[in-house]
Formats: structure tokens, C-alpha cells, sequence
């Protein structure tokens, strides 16, 4: 049966670069995955009060459900002052708690940076990385994917313009199918 995959986007605004870039993954993948795109924008900022107090926000708890049920995650993210945004930092923390009921543990994952800007989000990509690994995720190492310049890889129409990137996206999501396969829960 197909493997389920979240995908969560790590900007929040209605043109948003990564969230195109996210659906043409999806359409480029293979049917062994099974996406669902997980909003993060209404997670209130982690406060460990409300979960110690047993009164955790509808939101918190409902994205909880929605990960624990989930083979892998994707996160498409840009970059923000050479780091990830607050709103992954933020799904990242909410969904490590209350403390030895993590949903990522032994989750696969994937990494994908979008930037205008020509370095593609290195330093996001890698600073989501550093949290997965102190959460026991299998981040696929590669291939990498820093998508620099994105805005000139789309049409007007928001789809990808090129043969080449189509390519290098296809090979990106092919091999995350195959690293899901291997390394997610239920493999
Ligand atoms: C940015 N941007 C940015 N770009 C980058 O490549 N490296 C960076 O460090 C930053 N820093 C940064 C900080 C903040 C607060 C904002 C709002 C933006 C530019 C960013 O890549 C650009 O706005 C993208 O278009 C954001 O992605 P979405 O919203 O198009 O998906």
C-alpha cells in the first residue's frame, strides 16, 4: 500500500515560491506515495504550560494525530535569515512533545529549500536537518535539493517552465519514494 507522506510548507503566504514547488513535487511522484499538505501556520508558538497543565491547543493536538499517522514528511521550506522559518521551527518543537511521546521518532523525512535567491536555502535545509537528527529522523542525505533562483523556473502559471528542473525535481522525489520504502515505520 502506499506510503503516507506530510508535507509541510514553511511559508505562509498566499504566492508562496515553496508551496508551488511542493505541489509539483506531488504531481511529479511516484503512486507509492500518498501526500497530504499539513498547515502550520495556526500552531500557537510551543509552550510547555499548556501541555503539562493537560489542556494542549485543538491545533497542537490535531497536527500531532495527523504526523503520528504518517510514514515520512516533507519540508518544503524557504529560508530565513540563513535559517528556517519560525512556523518549521515551531511544527518541529510542537510535534517533539510532551516529552517521550515525539511523533518523529523513526519518521523518514526529506529536505527541500526554495529561494529567489541564488544559494537555495543551504543554510535552512541544513538547520532543519540539525533538529532531525536530535529527533532520530532518517533525513535523506541525497540527492540534495537547494532550489536557487526558483522564481525563474516557474511560469505564469505557477508550474514548473523547464525540462531540466522537472528532471531534477522527478529525480529528487523518485529517491525520497525509495529512502520512505526503506526507512519509514511500517517498512
Ligand atoms: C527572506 N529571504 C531569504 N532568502 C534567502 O535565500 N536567504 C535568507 O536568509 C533569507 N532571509 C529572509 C528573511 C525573511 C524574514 C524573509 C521574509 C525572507 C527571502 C525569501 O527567500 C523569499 O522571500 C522567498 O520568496 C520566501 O519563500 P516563499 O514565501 O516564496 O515560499
Amino acid at each position: 500500500s502506499a506510503k503516507k507522506i506530510a508535507v509541510l510548507i514553511g511559508s505562509l503566504r498566499k504566492e508562496s515560491l515553496n508551496r508551488k514547488f511542493a505541489h509539483e513535487l506531488i504531481a511529479l511522484a511516484p503512486a507509492t506515495l500518498e501526500f497530504e499538505v499539513v498547515e502550520i501556520g495556526d500552531l500557537a508558538l510551543y509552550n510547555q504550560d499548556l501541555d503539562d497543565a493537560g489542556a494542549p491547543p485543538a491545533a497542537w493536538t490535531a497536527f500531532r494525530d495527523k504526523l503520528a499517522r504518517v510514514d515520512g514528511v516533507l519540508f518544503v521550506t524557504p529560508e530565513y535569515n540563513r535559517a528556517m522559518p519560525a512556523s518549521i521551527k515551531n511544527a518541529i518543537d510542537v510535534g517533539s512533545r510532551p516529552w517521550g511521546k515525539s511523533i518523529w521518532d523513526g519518521k523518514a523525512a526529506g529536505v527541500v529549500t526554495v529561494s529567489p535567491g541564488a544559494v537555495g536555502g543551504f543554510g535552512a535545509n541544513h538547520n532543519v536537518r540539525q533538529s532531525l537528527v536530535a529527533l532520530n529522523v532518517a533525513t535523506m542525505p541525497a540527492p540534495e535539493a537547494y532550489i536557487g533562483s526558483a522564481e525563474k523556473l516557474l511560469g505564469e502559471d505557477g508550474k514548473v517552465s523547464n525540462d531540466q528542473t522537472r528532471q531534477v525535481l522527478t529525480k529528487f522525489i523518485t529517491a525520497f519514494a525509495a529512502w520512505v520504502g526503506k526507512n519509514a515505520p511500517s517498512a
